[in-house]
């Protein structure tokens, strides 16, 4: 795998490391401020010990220098006091000189001279010289001093060897203690730490507070914006500075004012597109009631008034033809009068489709059952009809036209596109309600595909529209090859529909 495809994997599916993941993932959920916070915290610790750190290494190197230069002092002030004694073979005037100089120096150690071939001439161990201290330091050629360090149980200790007289009478060896050294280090030290303590303290206290005053107006803003999702559009937030947050706040102001704009907008079409649906319904239902109305004045107008008209022609026709001496003339006017006969039939019929007076006279149940039996002798097709909770119960006229016309349309679609052999009808009234189901076992169709030529698809359209116009639902069901089945269901609670009344005769 080539670099640049391992880059990119690593861009794509985040860091690999296990532990990076956990980290990234326990993060996301850190609030804002306990995180800047964190940062803080691990910023000033890291700077204070950083501090302190550096401070005792600078102070240590001080010490210690001054503490050498001390060493140095001594030893050189020993080898010179000592030369004159040492001449002289004065011992006892050196042993002297060395215990007054050790203690007149509390840091001083001890303090010793050896002559050139390194015996012991005066110290200040009292009974026991450590003999191992001889080897531990020498002074190199012509150096006028050499220091060094090393430790002993009673802790570090910085020895000089002086030479007395460039070496030609010994060399005084000086050795201090750096434990005073290290206890101001440590004192320092603490000191040090207090400070970075408090410190420490007042910047976490600090960001704190820069926390609060920066995620306070994150908080108010979602806050605020909970408050929108739950509908309450008009809120604004307070624009406490110009920074980012401040023109976040700002936009988000924009953003609600528009939204209050916008949903107010909505709201003035939801009223207009309600009252247009009111008064297309109020329309709709105008339109209904003229359709039956003219309907019913036809119906009436045929059956009283051209029926009547050709029964008196069929009457005088027949007087004609028992009055007809000529045979020829006989048989034309037995013509005339078969042809009057079936046109009233025609008549008939034409006025029970426009509007069937049983409908009105004895009720949806009687005016079903005679066009369901003119539909089974036009159609063929057999025809099934239970109706249940009927008896002496008529529903109110609105609700018997409705139904009457759906069924109607209902079959005249089984009859022009079901090519079905069976239809099953059920009525059903119970406490309330009505309802009814029309089914077939036609070829079906697909009820969610909308019919596109003009004109057409309205039958179903109208058949909801009228279960609607009665607070009532319309349901159609149908499958490929198994059949179509239509549901009405209308409450029954009054004259609801009232425009359409029974016809007075
Ligand atoms: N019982 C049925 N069986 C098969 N197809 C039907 C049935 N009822 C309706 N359809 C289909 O639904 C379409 C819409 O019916 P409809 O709204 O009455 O309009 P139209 O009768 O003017 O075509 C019909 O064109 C027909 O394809
Ligand atoms: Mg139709």
């Amino acid at each position: 795998m080539t670099l640049k495809s391992r880059v990119k994997e690593i861009k794509e599916k985040g860091l690999r490391n296990p532990f990076v993941n956990y980290l990234k993932e326990k993060l996301r959920h850190v609030r804002v401020q306990y995180k800047i916070l964190g940062l803080v915290g691990v910023l000033v610790l890291l700077l204070s010990s950083m501090i302190v750190w550096q401070m005792g290494n600078i102070l240590t190197n001080n010490l210690r220098d001054q503490l050498d230069k001390r060493a140095v002092s001594i030893g050189s002030d020993v080898a010179a006091r000592a030369t004159n004694e040492l001449l002289i073979n004065n011992a006892y005037a050196v042993y002297e000189l060395l215990q007054n100089t050790l203690k007149n120096n509390e840091d001083v150690l001890y303090i010793f001279v050896v002559d050139p071939q390194g015996n012991v001439l005066a110290h200040t161990f009292g009974e026991a010289f450590p003999k191992e201290l001889l080897k531990a330091n020498a002074v190199p050629g012509t150096d006028k001093y050499h220091l060094t360090a090393f430790r002993t149980e009673v802790g570090i200790v910085r020895d000089v060897a002086v030479p007395i007289l460039n070496g030609k009478l010994g060399v005084a060896r000086v050795g201090m203690e750096e434990n005073g050294l290290q206890k101001a280090v440590l004192q320092m030290t603490w000191n040090l730490l207090l400070i970075a303590l408090f410190v420490s303290a007042l910047g976490i206290v600090a960001a704190v507070l820069l926390t609060r005053v920066l995620t306070q107006p994150i908080r108010e803003l979602v806050s605020l914006t909970q408050r929108v999702t739950q509908g309450e559009l008009d809120v604004q937030g307070m624009v406490h500075s110009q920074d980012e947050i401040g023109v976040l706040t700002e936009a988000f102001n924009q953003m609600t004012v528009s939204l209050s704009q916008n949903y107010r907008e909505r709201e003035d079409l939801m009223v207009e597109l309600r009252e247009k649906e009111e008064m297309r319904l109020q329309l709709l239902e105008k339109v209904m009631t003229a359709q039956e109305e003219e309907r019913k004045r036809i119906s009436r107008e045929l059956h009283d008034e051209t029926s009547q008209a050709l029964t008196s022609l069929m009457v005088g026709l027949k007087v004609l033809e028992s009055e007809a001496s000529f045979c020829a003339v006989g048989d034309r006017l037995q013509e005339m009068r078969q042809t009057v006969a079936q046109t009233l039939e025609e008549v008939h019929h034409l006025a029970r489709e426009l509007r069937p007076s049983v409908l009105d006279d004895m009720g949806l149940v009687p005016a079903l059952e005679r066009y369901l039996r003119e539909y089974e002798t036009k159609f063929g097709t057999e025809i099934d009809f239970h109706v249940i909770g009927f008896q002496e119960h008529r529903v109110s006229p609105a609700i018997e036209v409705a139904l009457y016309r759906i069924v109607q349309e209902a079959l005249t679609n089984v009859a022009k596109y079901a090519e079905a052999s069976m239809v099953s009808i059920l009525l059903d009234w119970r406490a309330g309600w009505v309802s009814a189901i029309v089914e077939d076992n036609g070829q079906g169709f697909d009820p969610n595909q909308t019919v596109t030529q003009p004109g057409r698809g309205l039958g179903l359209f109208g058949m909801q529209e009228r279960a609607a116009l009665l607070g009532g639902t319309f349901k159609i069901e149908s499958q490929k090859r198994i059949g179509t089945t239509v549901f009405i269901k209308i409450p029954d609670k009054g004259n609801l529909f009232s425009g359409i009344t029974p016809a007075e005769v």
